[in-house]
This record gives C-alpha cells, structure tokens and sequence, in this order.
C-alpha cells in the first residue's frame, strides 16, 4: 500500500498552497508575447512568419490592414478558419497583441542590442538633400541638452553634471565651474540647457536638472529649474526659478524627469516634468509630476495659468496626463508649442501642447507595459486631447527641434525628431498641424538624445553610446 511519511505530507501540502491562492485569486496578467506562443503559434509560426496560417509580416492583409481591423479579427476570428478569442482576452489583451504584432514586424526586439555603427565618411544622400557627418565633440558623458548663445557658442549638458562650451569649432577642455550639484542616477542627472530670448541683454541661462535632497535621512530627488550666468568660465549670480516643496521629492535616482525648456513668442517659459515612473501621479494636479509647467522667465506664477484658482493644484501646471515628456519645440510659422512624449511599449507620442488640457496618461495610450501585459484598451476617450501622431511600435521618442536654418533648404520648417532605442534621426513634415510625411535621416549612429539648428544652419545631434555631438552639414 502506498501511503506518505507525515512530514513530507505537510511540506506537499504547504507547496500545494500557493498555486490554490492564486487559481482562487484575479486573473494573472498575461504577458501577450507568451499567450501569442502558446495560443497563435501553432498556426502563424513562432516569429509570425506564417504556416499553417498566413504570415503577419508580410503587410499582406486579407481582412484590413488598420489596428481595430487585426483587432476584429483577433475579437471575432475568421468563420471556418480562426477561432475568435473574445472569450480568451480582454479588450486591453487584445490591444497588446495588437502591438505585439506591429513590433515584431518592425523588429523591434531586436532594435536595443543593434551595435552602433562608426560614422559614415561618404555623403549620405536622402530624399531632399545629401550630408556629411562631422564631429563636434566626442569622448562625452552623456550629452543630453544643447542650445546656442547669440555668438554662436554652443552650451550643452552632460548627464553627469557639466555645462560644457563649444566655441569656434572647438571644445573647451574644462566644464563651466561652480554649477549645481545634481543627482546623476537613473536617467534624471544635469538634463537641459536654455537661453533667455532676450539673453543679448540679460544674460540669462537656465538648467533643469534632478536636484539632490534628504528627507527622513533618505536621498530623494526632483526636477528643479535655475537661472544663472555665464562669466570667465564660471556659473554666477544663481536664482531658483521653480522648485517643488521636498514633500514631492521622489526616492533616489529613478525615471521620467522629461526636463526640457521652450520659450514662447511671449517669452512664457514652458518645461516638462516626467511622472517618475508613478503613472496614475499624471491625472493628479495636486501633484508636480506627469506635467506640462507655464511660468514667468523670473520663476512667477502667470495668473491666467488654467488651475491657478484651483484649490490644492500647482498653479504652474499649463498640461496634464504627460508621461514622459522629453521633448519640445515652438513652430516657428504658428508660435505653437509641439511635444513629443516617451510612451510605454508603444505608443510614443507627438502632441500639440493645448491650455489646460489632459494628455491621457495612463487612462488611455496606445501602448502596454514593457513585460507584455496591457494597460488599456483605451486608446482615445471623450475630454482627453489625442496625439497628433504616435509611434507603434515605440521608437523611443526623445528632443525634437523645427529646423529653421538655411543650409538645408527643403527642411525648412520641418519637425527634426530624435529617437533613442531606434537609433534615428526623423524628419518630420507637419502641414496645418498635421503629420504628413516621415523620412529616417540619420540611423544606427547611436542613440539619439537631442537636436538643435545650429545658427550655421548645420543640424548638431546628441548621441549617446558612443557619447558623442556630430553635426549635418549639406554637400552640395
Ligand atoms: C488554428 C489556426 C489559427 C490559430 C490558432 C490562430 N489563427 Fe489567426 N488566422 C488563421 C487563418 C487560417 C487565418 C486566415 C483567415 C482568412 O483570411 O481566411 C488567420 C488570420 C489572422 C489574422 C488576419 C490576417 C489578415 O490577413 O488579415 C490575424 C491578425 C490573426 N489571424 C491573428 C491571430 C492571433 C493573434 C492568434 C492567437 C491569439 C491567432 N491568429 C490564432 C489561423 C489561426
């Protein structure tokens, strides 16, 4: 007869335990890539490559091509040839299965671990216009702002805390002194770098960076905006421009800091602040984080900022629903204020910054959750303003810049978009506010943090890994 020593009994029934509570409990989060190999394989093949089942990659698409029609399908399946799996996933599953489909024809899988290539010495001939690739400054850390001074010298930021000075061509071998300490850890570090529109006469330079503070003997962090002033290569005469009370610090280095700083025609200094990974904080008013800001180029408060009366609120708070907001640019034909915002996996995001209004995040996005599961089905939702153009699968959306220069004619006016994980370079051509044409300028050089019109007209490029500032210059 078979029967079981006590001992070994309990320890059989203390491991049974676990798998009971969770059978009882809500239904786990399904990573979609999983479900997709262990229901959809068998058919459409491991890569999607199609089998039994036709390809999903090849952009041939019997039942519609959009994303609600493989929705559709997914929902509802095909009579005779495909179960639907609306009992099998929720909505926002099947959003993610969407996506995942999308990704894996775009290898986005793979895009990460892409090796970044040495810079091409041959001119790169695009649609519009033929460049070259220079190199401005190399062996940096982390380049993440850039702007030019009235004279045409260049300030940019390295992540890790130094304000840095190109000059007639060259780098100037030391940092600026005596600027702010900042908390290099995580992506938050020194981040942008901004010049006054009036600078000529003020002389005012701005930084926003992760601020450094204790509270309960922990190291917490914030994004924080100073000005100060540029004289014999040292930072002077520092004023707070806008700072959260410490009670809003976050815990130690952390992510989402978004970080850059656009004046407006009125000179109304705008800046992003990312919502440090704690993503319902975006809905939150009372909170600083997942927002776009408005103040005075002196730190104060516009009155008519659109929650200036609202009791609780941060009367800075121009937008809201922001996620990671890590770039802005002003069109220069309209005076309108353009952001370009990093989404989860999917769903980066190029908005048209309106008062007062709700970017949605997380209540609706066109992305999921970077370990597969969905977030949302909700992809748009009555009072929340829609992105005027995403990306998905995600291309890492980082700095944008319009290009307002002379030496590359046909580019004039477009939107340069930077993306770090594709490794691009974007051109951008937006009519009455619309995204009408994309063209990939520049790809696999790194990953691309940042973009700014150089006064030469050239198009100066941040990259990170290899940590570097190249510019494009036309060949004629
Ligand atoms: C039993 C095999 C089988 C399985 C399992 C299966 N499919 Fe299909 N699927 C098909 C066939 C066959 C078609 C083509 C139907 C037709 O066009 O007549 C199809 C069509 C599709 C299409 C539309 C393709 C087009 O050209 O418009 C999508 C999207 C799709 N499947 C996704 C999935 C996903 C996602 C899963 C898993 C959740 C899945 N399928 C599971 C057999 C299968």
């Amino acid at each position: 007869m078979f029967s079981l020593h006590p001992f070994l009994a309990a320890v059989l029934l203390i491991a049974a335990l676990p798998a009971v509570v969770i059978a009882q409990g809500p239904p786990l989060r399904r990573d979609i890539g999983k479900y997709y190999a262990q229901n959809c394989e068998a058919c459409h093949g491991r890569n999607l490559q199609g089998g039994l089942a036709p390809s999903l990659l090849d952009d041939q698409w019997t039942h519609g091509s959009s994303d609600d029609d493989l929705a559709k399908i997914i929902r509802d399946g095909v009579p005779d040839a495909m179960e639907g799996y609306k009992d099998e996933l929720s909505e926002a599953e099947i959003r993610a299965m969407v996506i995942f489909i999308r990704e894996r024809r775009a290898g986005f899988s793979s895009s990460e671990n892409r090796p970044t290539r040495t810079l091409p010495g041959d001119p790169v001939q695009t649609e519009e216009h033929a460049y070259r690739v220079e190199i401005v400054a190399d062996r940096l850390s982390t380049p993440w702002g850039m702007t030019f001074l009235p004279d045409g010298r260049m300030l940019f930021t390295e992540k890790s805390g130094e304000l840095r000075v190109v000059e007639n061509g060259q780098l100037a071998p030391a940092p600026i002194r005596g600027t702010p300490a900042v908390r290099d850890s995580g992506q938050g570090g020194l981040m942008e770098v901004a010049v006054h529109p009036r600078y000529a006469e003020n002389g005012w330079v701005y930084l926003a960076f992760s601020d450094p503070a204790t509270r309960d003997g922990q190291g917490v962090s914030l994004t924080k905006i100073v000005r100060g002033k540029l004289r014999d290569g040292a930072w002077v005469e520092q004023e707070t421009i806008w700072q959260a009370p410490l009670e809003f610090y976050r815990p130690g280095g952390g992510v989402h800091f978004g970080c850059r700083i656009v004046f407006d025609r009125d000179g109304y200094l705008f800046f992003s602040h990312g919502e440090r990974g704690r993503q319902d904080d975006a809905q939150n008013r009372k909170l600083p984080n997942g927002k776009i800001h408005r103040i005075h180029d002196d730190g104060r408060i516009p009155a008519d900022n659109p929650f200036a009366n609202e009791p609780g609120a941060f009367a800075s708070i121009w937008t809201y629903g922001n996620r990671n907001p890590q770039g802005l640019a002003l069109d220069p034909r309209t005076g309108l204020l353009w952001e370009s915002e990093h989404g989860p996996r999917g769903g980066d995001e190029l908005n048209l910054i309106r008062r007062g209004a709700n970017y949605g995040w997380p209540v609706v996005t066109f992305g999921m959750n970077y370990n597969g599961t969905p977030i949302t089905p909700l992809t748009g939702r009555e009072g929340i303003e829609p992105p005027v153009s995403h990306w998905t699968p995600s291309i890492a959306v980082c700095g944008i810049d319009f290009y307002t220069g002379d030496a590359f004619p046909k580019w004039k006016n477009n939107l340069l978009v930077t993306a770090l994980a594709q490794q691009e370079l974007r051109r951008v051509v937006i009519e009455d506010n619309k995204v009408t044409r994309q063209e990939v300028l520049v790809k696999d050089l790194g990953r691309v943090r940042d973009v700014q019109t150089g006064p030469d007209g050239a198009i100066y490029v941040a990259l990170n890994q290899p940590d570097r500032i190249v510019r494009l210059v036309p060949v004629k």
